[in-house]
């Protein structure tokens, strides 16, 4: 088992009455003047931001808005942000929305405490030293920004997207009413449970075989939210489900399943330039690569793939053959993919097969250049990542 910190300081106020308590929260967290900052529709249609700017108003809490974050946000709605933060000399950052809006807020955070361009933190060119206090109200669970130290910004001058991982802009608070996602139309509820269970997955496949507990966790939130994910669609409005789905989405992402493991986050590494290039929901994206990186990298340790088919998706154990076990849980989880509407191959997921040269574009993206490998299962080579890409171009 491999040595670890765990730090998860966010504050999460769950439930059917969460929201009450936001004006009390932004308080809490020193916040006197706040810029409101939300996506394209939904918070608006459903009447929260209505409800969150009267309980602002009614507890004598200013707020400036700013909305209009795009899925996969870009950088230059972050550059807007950190002017109006500026000018209206703001303190707090109330994001309203699903990892999109979230990964804004904390880029406007960094941004605003830094004089150069906060893109530099996404290039690697420097570090946050300090971050504005942000706290939310999570209204898709999907990618786990509440809680996590990540942050993926889209440059959409360049259309690369790059993420800055940073403990400084974690969430003050994270206020979540799982009433708020019956609204989720089904592909972004079965994207959520992807990208969920992938944030879980990608810390599961390790060579670190002997985090008997942390093995155990995440295959109980594994076994959960797939279980949930695929009746929920059928049954959008049951708060149970929605709820287990909902917290699932934050342990998934906030570290408690990278205990003694080694994080791999090559799946994630390869659909962020899916994501970059055709603009597709994050989600997707790893259905329609998983199962390609599986099959490529699983004889690093097979018996994980094994353990994987059997307690996660109830394969039976083929005690002669990990190999054959391992392959039919790869086969039941791209089976499930298809069970929630998502996809289980790059032409599933645009459309139509890529072209040979837009692969080795996507191959070169990634490792920027042949500059950087990804994972830590199999660490991928741009040869390896062309391959994968090939695979799953089929
Ligand atoms: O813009 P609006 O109108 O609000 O619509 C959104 C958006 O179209 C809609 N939506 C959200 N809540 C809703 C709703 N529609 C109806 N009812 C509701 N209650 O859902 C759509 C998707 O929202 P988005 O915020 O884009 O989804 P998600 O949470 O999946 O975030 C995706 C982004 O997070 C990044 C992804 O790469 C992508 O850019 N990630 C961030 C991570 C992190 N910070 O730790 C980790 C993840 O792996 C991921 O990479
Ligand atoms: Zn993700």
């Amino acid at each position: 088992m491999k040595d670890f910190n765990f730090y998860a300081p966010t504050e999460v106020v769950f439930g059917k009455e969460s929201e009450k308590q936001i004006s009390q929260l932004i308080r809490k967290y020193g916040g006197t003047k706040v810029l409101l900052h939300y996506g394209g529709q939904s918070a608006r249609r459903s009447g929260l931001l209505d409800e969150v700017k009267a309980q602002l108003t009614a507890a004598n809490i200013p707020f400036t808005e700013l909305g209009g974050v795009v899925p996969n946000p870009v950088l230059s709605k972050v550059y807007e942000g950190i002017d109006i933060v500026r000018r209206d000399s703001l303190d707090f950052i109330l994001a309203i929305g699903g990892g999109s809006v979230i990964d804004s807020a904390k880029a406007i955070g960094y941004g605003i405490c830094y004089d150069g361009d906060v893109w530099d933190f996404y290039s690697g060119k420097a570090q946050a030293k300090s971050c504005m206090p942000i706290g939310c109200v999570l209204t898709i669970p999907a990618a786990g920004s509440e809680m996590s130290y990540g942050c993926v910004i889209t440059n959409d001058k360049t259309q690369r997207k790059w993420s800055y991982n940073c403990d400084l802009g974690r969430m003050k608070f994270a206020v979540m009413n799982p009433l708020r996602t019956y609204t989720l139309p089904a592909y972004q509820t079965a994207a959520g449970v992807t990208d969920i269970m992938m944030h879980t997955m990608e810390r599961y496949f390790s060579h670190h075989d002997d985090m008997l507990l942390t093995d155990a966790i995440a295959e109980a939130l594994l076994r959960t939210v797939k279980e949930c994910g695929e009746k929920v669609l059928h049954d959008p409005e049951n708060y149970q489900l929605r709820a287990q789905i909902m917290w699932g989405g934050s342990l998934a992402h906030n570290n408690l399943t990278e205990c003694g493991t080694q994080k791999d986050f090559a799946t994630h590494g390869l659909e962020h330039e899916l994501s970059a290039m055709f603009g597709v929901t994050h989600g997707a994206g790893l259905a329609a690569l998983w199962g390609s990186w599986a099959r490529y990298v699983m004889h690093e340790n097979i018996t994980r793939f094994a353990q994987f088919a059997v307690n996660v998706l109830g394969v039976r154990n083929n005690f002669k053959d990990p190999e054959q076990t391992a392959l039919e849980g790869v086969a039941a989880m791209e089976a499930f993919y298809h069970r929630i509407g998502m996809p289980a191959s790059i032409p599933e997921l645009i459309g139509r097969t890529l072209t040979e040269d837009e692969l080795i574009t996507l191959a070169d993206n990634c490792s920027r250049g042949k500059t950087i490998t990804i994972g830590n299962l199999k660490k991928l080579t741009y040869d390896d990542m062309l391959a994968i890409y090939r695979m799953a171009n089929q």
